[in-house]
């Protein structure tokens, strides 16, 4: 006999079973972030959401953009898993959204696929997989409609971190970085880039949106636009490598075409290498301002750690590429740690932007350069 269970998140509640059905009470604040994020985007794109979520286990996920978010037209979900498509649809009508909510048992490529005409294409993409998301790109890209939207999640942290390069460097075709001090914005830089490519290769180009680092996921959104001669300018421009010093903690970009001399220019150390990544924009101001004002209509479990996230992302979206993990920056200049906010205020003081970042409570996001950074710390000996 099926050991079941009700579960109650937010708007929806479902059965699932014991065992054979994928559900994970920790993902609920980014489902709810995600439902924030569809109801700005429907909002700010002024067009009811057609959306497809082609990996929906328990179907929590489509059910509770059908009940919370106000601008639906349908949603259109799968799984590969039998017992999982069950128990979706049968969540779908107990949750009464089965008018907008339709789950299919397919596999998640081939439902994508069969939506990639244009007039069938939706225009919100939710890849939420076991893992990498990245197998799933070629297909979310030809499924989604001029100016439309994919978000994903990635758990495969180990990957993207660097523990595991070459599992990184098969699955994303970039290779990673191991502890820099900003693995996690690098892994998302990665992910982009094999969104990127795979849509690239279909002629778009991508235009990210909001994306962050939570517990043991990082989680990306990104509007697509069809436009050949745009997506090679575009690719061409916001790709490229990561040059890291692990000595002096120094770090740079260079453009795919701009291949640069390994040399540190701080302290002559060979810098390593990682790449290709998206180097461009990973968070959009006016999106950002659309969630805020979206996150208003919700009162969330998560509410008070959404308002705090999407502050924080608020404030580095101002700021350069690539934040300093200052713990890590004072113990290889041998210095004592200054306070997070009053080294802010210094770098301020000299002009510089400076900010907290999402990803690391011990991390700062400046235009003050290593050196300067460098400088401060060594002069408060
Ligand atoms: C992480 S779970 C999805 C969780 C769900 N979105 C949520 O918010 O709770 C991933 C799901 O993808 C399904 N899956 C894995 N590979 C698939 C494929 N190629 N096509 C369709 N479903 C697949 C698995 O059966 C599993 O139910």
């Amino acid at each position: 006999m099926v050991v079941e269970k009700v579960v109650i998140e937010e708007s929806a509640r479902i059965i699932i079973p014991e065992k054979g059905v994928f559900y994970n009470p920790h993902m609920r604040f980014c489902r709810s972030l995600s439902v924030i994020a569809a109801d700005a985007f429907a909002t700010v794109r002024g067009k009811d959401l057609r959306i497809c979520e082609p990996l929906t286990a328990s179907g929590i996920r489509s059910i509770r953009y059908a009940k919370e978010v106000k601008h639906i037209n349908s949603i259109i979900s799968c799984d590969a898993n039998r017992f999982a498509v069950k128990y979706a649809i049968r969540n779908v009508e107990l949750n009464e959204v089965h008018d907008i909510v339709k789950v299919y048992k397919c596999d998640a490529n081939l439902l994508m696929t069969s939506f990639s005409r244009r007039g069938q294409r939706f225009n919100y993409i939710d890849l939420d997989p076991f893992g990498t998301p990245s197998p799933f790109f070629d297909s979310a890209v030809r499924a989604v409609e001029h100016g439309g939207l994919i978000c994903y999640t990635a758990t495969d942290m180990a990957n993207l971190c660097g523990v595991h390069p070459l599992s990184c460097f098969r699955t994303y075709s970039s290779y990673p970085i191991a502890k820099c001090g900003y693995v996690h914005e690098v892994a998302i830089r990665i992910s982009l880039f094999s969104l990127a490519s795979s849509a690239a290769r279909h002629g778009l180009y991508i235009k990210p949106l909001l994306a962050h680092f939570t517990r043991h996921y990082i989680r990306v959104y990104s509007q697509l636009f069809y436009d050949e001669s745009e997506a090679k300018k575009i690719f061409m421009e916001n790709v490229g490598f990561l040059y890291h010093c692990f000595k002096c903690n120094n770090r740079r970009l260079s453009k795919f075409r701009n291949i640069e001399a390994r040399t540190c220019s701080i302290c002559g150390s060979k810098m390593t290498v990682a790449g290709p990544i998206w180097i461009g924009k990973i968070f959009d101001k006016e999106f950002l301002k659309a969630i805020s004002k979206s996150m208003e209509k919700y009162s969330f479990s998560d509410q008070e750690k959404i308002v705090k996230t999407v502050k924080l992302i608020s404030e580095e979206a101002s700021g350069p590429p690539l934040y300093y993990n200052i713990p890590k920056m004072c113990k290889s200049l041998n210095v004592q740690m200054p306070k997070i906010n009053a080294l802010i205020e210094e770098l301020r003081s000299y002009g510089f932007y400076a900010c907290r970042t999402h990803f690391d409570p011990q991390g700062i996001r400046t235009t003050a350069s290593t050196l300067d950074i460098i400088k401060i710390l060594t002069s408060q000996r």
